[in-house]
C-alpha cells in the first residue's frame, strides 16, 4: 500500500538482513547443519560416520554426485582426477613471476587465472550462445574434475616455488591426497592418512562465505575455475578461513600460559578479536573441533607438537574463555580453526601454506553446490540495499 516505503520493492516487501543472518538463498539437499546441537550431515550421513568409515575421495563423491561410490566409481573418479593433475607452462610462469616471499594467496589467484585462460570449457563458455554448463551434466562434471585438479596443482606449485623446491609430477598411482603431497615433495603415509580424515571435516559447510562467494559469481553462469578465484579470495579473509592462521599467530604472540588471561581481557575490552572462537551458525559446539583435538592427541608424540608450548596456550585459551561470562553470554565457543593450524604444523606444514591447504580441502563443497545449481532454474544473485540519505556527508579527500 505504500510503494514509496524504503522496505517496498517491485516484487513486494523487502527484507533488511545485514550479513544474511536469517536469509536462505538456495534450496539444497547436500549438507544439513544443526547449529544448536552441533551436528553436520552430508547427504543424510552423520559426519562422525563418514569420518570413521570413509576417505576423502568417497566423501567428495558423496557430496558432488549424491551417493557413496562403489569401488569402481571410486576408481573412475580417482583416475579422472589424477589425469587432470597437470602443470602447464603458462601456469608455472604465472606463479614464478612472483618473488617467492610474496603472499601465497596472490600466487594462487594468479595460478588459477592462468588455468582459466587455458581452460577449454571457459573459452567455449564465452564464445557460444547456448548454455555450456547449465543443464549439461557432462560438461559440468568434466569442469568439476578440472577445477579440483587445477586448485590442487596450483597450491602444490606455489608451495614448491616459495621454497625453491622442484615440483614433482604426479604418478597416476595412489590417492588424490597422496598425489597432492607428492607434487609438493611431501610424500608421507602418516600425513596422507591424517589428511584423508581431516579433509572430510572441511569438505563442505553449506553456505559458508567462500561457497556463497563462488555461487554468487556462478549465478551469472560464468565458469567454475573463475568462480573458484572468488571462493579463494573469501577463504583468505580473517573472519573466515584466514582465522586458522591468525589463531596460530595469536598463540605465538603470547609468551606463556600465564599471559592468557591478559589476552582474554584485551578481547573483552574489544581491542582484539579471539581467532578460532565464535561462529555464525554454531552456538554451542562446532562438531569438527572434537575430531581435530583427537587428531592432535594422536600427534602429541610427534616431536614438532610435543615440543611446542602453543598447544598448551590454545588449551588454556579455550579453558579460560569457556568459563568467562563474555563468551558464555554471547554463546561463543571454539571453532574448527582454533586447533587447525596446530595440527597442520604438527604434520610439517609451515604457516605460509596452511590457509591455502585448508582452502583446498574446502573446494569440493562449492563444486557440489555448483553442480546442484546447474540442475536448477538459473537465478541471478542480486541482493538489495536499504538506501538512506546521508545526513552529514563526509568532506572530500584532500
Ligand atoms: N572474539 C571476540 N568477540 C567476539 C568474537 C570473537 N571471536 N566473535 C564474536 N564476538 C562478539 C562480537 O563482538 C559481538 O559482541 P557484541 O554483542 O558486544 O557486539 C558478539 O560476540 C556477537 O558476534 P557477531 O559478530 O554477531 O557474531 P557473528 O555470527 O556475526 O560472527 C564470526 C561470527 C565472524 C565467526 C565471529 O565469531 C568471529 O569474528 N570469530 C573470529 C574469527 C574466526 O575464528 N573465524 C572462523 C570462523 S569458522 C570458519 O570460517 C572455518
Amino acid at each position: 500500500d505504500t510503494p514509496d516505503h524504503p522496505l517496498q520493492n517491485a516484487r513486494g516487501l523487502k527484507v533488511f538482513d545485514r550479513g544474511f543472518t536469517n536469509t536462505a538463498c538456495v534450496e539444497s539437499s547436500i549438507t544439513f547443519i544443526d547449529g544448536e546441537r552441533g551436528q553436520i550431515k552430508f547427504r543424510g550421513y552423520d559426519i562422525e560416520y563418514l569420518y570413521d568409515n570413509h576417505d576423502y575421495e568417497e566423501v567428495i563423491h558423496l557430496l558432488i554426485w549424491g551417493h557413496l561410490p562403489s569401488s569402481e566409481e571410486k576408481q573412475i573418479l580417482r583416475k579422472k582426477l589424477l589425469a587432470e593433475l597437470k602443470a602447464p607452462r603458462s601456469v608455472v610462469d604465472a606463479i614464478r613471476a612472483f618473488p617467492p616471499q610474496f603472499s601465497t594467496g596472490s600466487m594462487i589467484l594468479a595460478g588459477l587465472a592462468a588455468f582459466a585462460a587455458l581452460d577449454e570449457g571457459t573459452k567455449r563458455l564465452h564464445s557460444q550462445a547456448e548454455p555450456y554448463y547449465m543443464g549439461n551434466m557432462k560438461n559440468t562434471d568434466a569442469a568439476i574434475i578440472r577445477t579440483l585438479a587445477a586448485m590442487a596443482t596450483t597450491i602444490a606449485l606455489v608451495y614448491c616455488h616459495k621454497r625453491g623446491k622442484k615440483f614433482t609430477k604426479p604418478d597416476l598411482q595412489g590417492s588424490f591426497i597422496g598425489n597432492v603431497l607428492k607434487m609438493m615433495g611431501k610424500e608421507d603415509d602418516g600425513i596422507e592418512k591424517c589428511l584423508e580424515r581431516l579433509w572430510i571435516l572441511y569438505a563442505d559447510h553449506e553456505m559458508t562465505n567462500s561457497t556463497a562467494a563462488f555461487l554468487h559469481a556462478s549465478s551469472t553462469l560464468t565458469d567454475p575455475l573463475s568462480c573458484t578465484i572468488s571462493a579463494v579470495v573469501s577463504a583468505y579473509g580473517p573472519l573466515h578461513g584466514g582465522a586458522i592462521d591468525l589463531a596460530y599467530q595469536q598463540f605465538k604472540a603470547i609468551a606463556s600460559v600465564k599471559d592468557v588471561p591478559y589476552l582474554i581481557e584485551e578481547v573483552k575490552a574489544k581491542r582484539q578479536r579471539l581467532f578460532g572462537f565464535g561462529h555464525r551458525i554454531y552456538k554451542t559446539v562446532d562438531p569438527r573441533t572434537k575430531f581435530i583435538r583427537e587428531m592432535i592427541d594422536e600427534q602429541v608424540r610427534n616431536p614438532i607438537l610435543s615440543r611446542s608450548p602453543l598447544l598448551e596456550i590454545a588449551l588454556e585459551i579455550e579453558k579460560v574463555a569457556s568459563t568467562d561470562d563474555y563468551f558464555i553470554s554471547r554463546r561463543l565457543a571454539a571453532n574448527a580453526d582454533l586447533y587447525g593450524a596446530l595440527l597442520y604444523t604438527a604434520l610439517g606444514f609451515e604457516s605460509d601454506i596452511i590457509v591455502a591447504i585448508a582452502s583446498l580441502s574446502r573446494v569440493a563443497g562449492p563444486m557440489a553446490h555448483w553442480r546442484e545449481s546447474m540442475q536448477q532454474k538459473p537465478m541471478l544473485w542480486r541482493p538489495q540495499q536499504l538506501y538512506r540519505e546521508a545526513s552529514n556527508p563526509e568532506s572530500p579527500l584532500r
